[in-house]
């Protein structure tokens, strides 16, 4: 089966490519490059031993999406494509929801017109906000978003879930990713943030490597057992397979318009310092780092019940938080040639 990947070239969506071969699915990438290398067509090329085919457009763009779902026969869509910077978000609104809002309402409309009925979404645990009952389940209420980005992900869900409603004719997962770590242990692939990362495990990986000077833990005065934040932290390639399960459970409902949600995490909180202390003890090595303030807008602690991914979609995390540390620290080592 043809599976159009947008944003394939990306961290997710370049390891999902590989589990999506493993798994018997061909995909097919359509990235156009905004915030990922074409080195990773040359890394996934090396784990698999063959080109994946890969077109660098925009998918906003009708005409083109329209023929490459044509050339190749599309049967299901996995859309990654988005913008993910939440500050830049807040400065730059419009940037966002014109991306992540309209390729989505694109690729709808582009299924529609080419009977193409499964999509999977990449979703986000950034629509449940500060949950007030850990761990939250899928039926956990949405708070309001607390940036335009998170809220292009609650606007998306909608979006999606009112079109089955509606009665169109469509399969649609939306998989809500809590905090995706790690690399593919080939170290192939990995995560590639363009300049300074906002997320903590590529400036833990990049001060290790002495690309920054020392890592500040944002607050270790939460209401949390060691004062730092809690977060649900997965392993790519665990999240990757997600996606393969949810496209085997959306052929399992084929006869009418079906919508569902998961919650793709480990179903364990771990606290920045337990990340710092694991990372130093896998890897053997210390890590510069300062407690400083607070960063606004954190949410102090999250993870999630995984127990529906479990029991629908026959999925469950797998790797270990040390193994995340160790293929973390094994790409970085690789991009910076240590
Ligand atoms: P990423 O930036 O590495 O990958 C996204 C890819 O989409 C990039 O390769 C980019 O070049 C491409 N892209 C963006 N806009 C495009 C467009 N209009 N047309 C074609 N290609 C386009 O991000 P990621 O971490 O792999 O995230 C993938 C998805 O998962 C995103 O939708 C993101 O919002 C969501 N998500 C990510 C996280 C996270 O922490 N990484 C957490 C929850 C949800
Ligand atoms: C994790 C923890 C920081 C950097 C963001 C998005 C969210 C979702 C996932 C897409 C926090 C702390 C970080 C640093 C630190 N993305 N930290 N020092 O905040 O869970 O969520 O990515 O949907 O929408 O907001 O991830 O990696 O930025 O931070 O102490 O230099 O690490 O305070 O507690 P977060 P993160």
């Amino acid at each position: 089966m043809n599976i159009l990947v947008t944003g394939g070239a990306g961290f997710i969506g370049s390891h999902t490519v590989v589990e999506l071969i493993a798994a018997g699915y061909s995909p097919v990438i359509v990235d156009d490059l905004s915030n990922s290398s074409p080195s990773v067509l040359k890394g996934l090329k090396n784990i698999l031993g063959t080109d994946v085919p890969f077109y660098q457009e925009d998918c906003n763009d009708y005409v083109k999406m329209t023929e490459v779902v044509q050339k190749h026969n599309i049967q299901g869509i996995i859309h990654f494509a988005a913008f993910k910077a939440v500050g830049e978000s807040v400065s730059e609104p419009l940037k966002y929801y014109r991306n992540n809002i309209g390729s989505l309402l694109n690729i709808l409309n582009v299924m529609r017109a080419n009977n193409v009925r499964n999509l999977v979404f990449s979703s986000s645990c950034t629509v449940y906000g500060q949950a007030d009952v850990i761990p939250v389940t899928e039926s956990t209420p949405k708070k309001k978003a607390e940036s335009p980005y998170g809220n292009t992900k609650a606007i998306a869900e909608d979006i999606l879930e009112d079109s089955v409603k509606a009665g169109l004719d469509f399969g649609i997962i939306s998989l809500r990713y809590f905090n995706p770590v790690g690399a593919h242990p080939s170290a192939e692939i990995g995560e590639l943030p363009i300049g300074v990362p906002n997320n903590l495990i590529p400036y833990v990986t990049q001060t290790a490597a002495g690309i920054r000077e020392k890592l500040t833990v944002f607050g270790s005065d939460y209401d949390t057992p060691d004062g730092s934040n809690v977060r649900d932290f997965i392993h790519v390639v665990d999240l990757a397979k997600a996606h393969v399960s949810a496209l085997n459970l959306l052929q399992e409902h084929t006869s009418e318009p079906y919508y569902n949600v998961f919650n793709i995490g480990t179903g364990r909180g771990n606290s920045v310092l337990e990340i710092i202390d694991t990372f130093e003890r896998v890897n053997n090595l210390k890590l510069n780092y300062e407690i400083g303030p607070r960063r606004p807008g954190d949410v102090i602690k999250i993870y999630g019940n995984v127990e529906k991914a479990a029991t629908e979609m026959n999925w469950r995390a797998e790797k270990t938080l040390e193994e995340s540390m160790e293929d973390a620290w094994r790409w970085q080592k690789k991009i910076s040639n240590l």
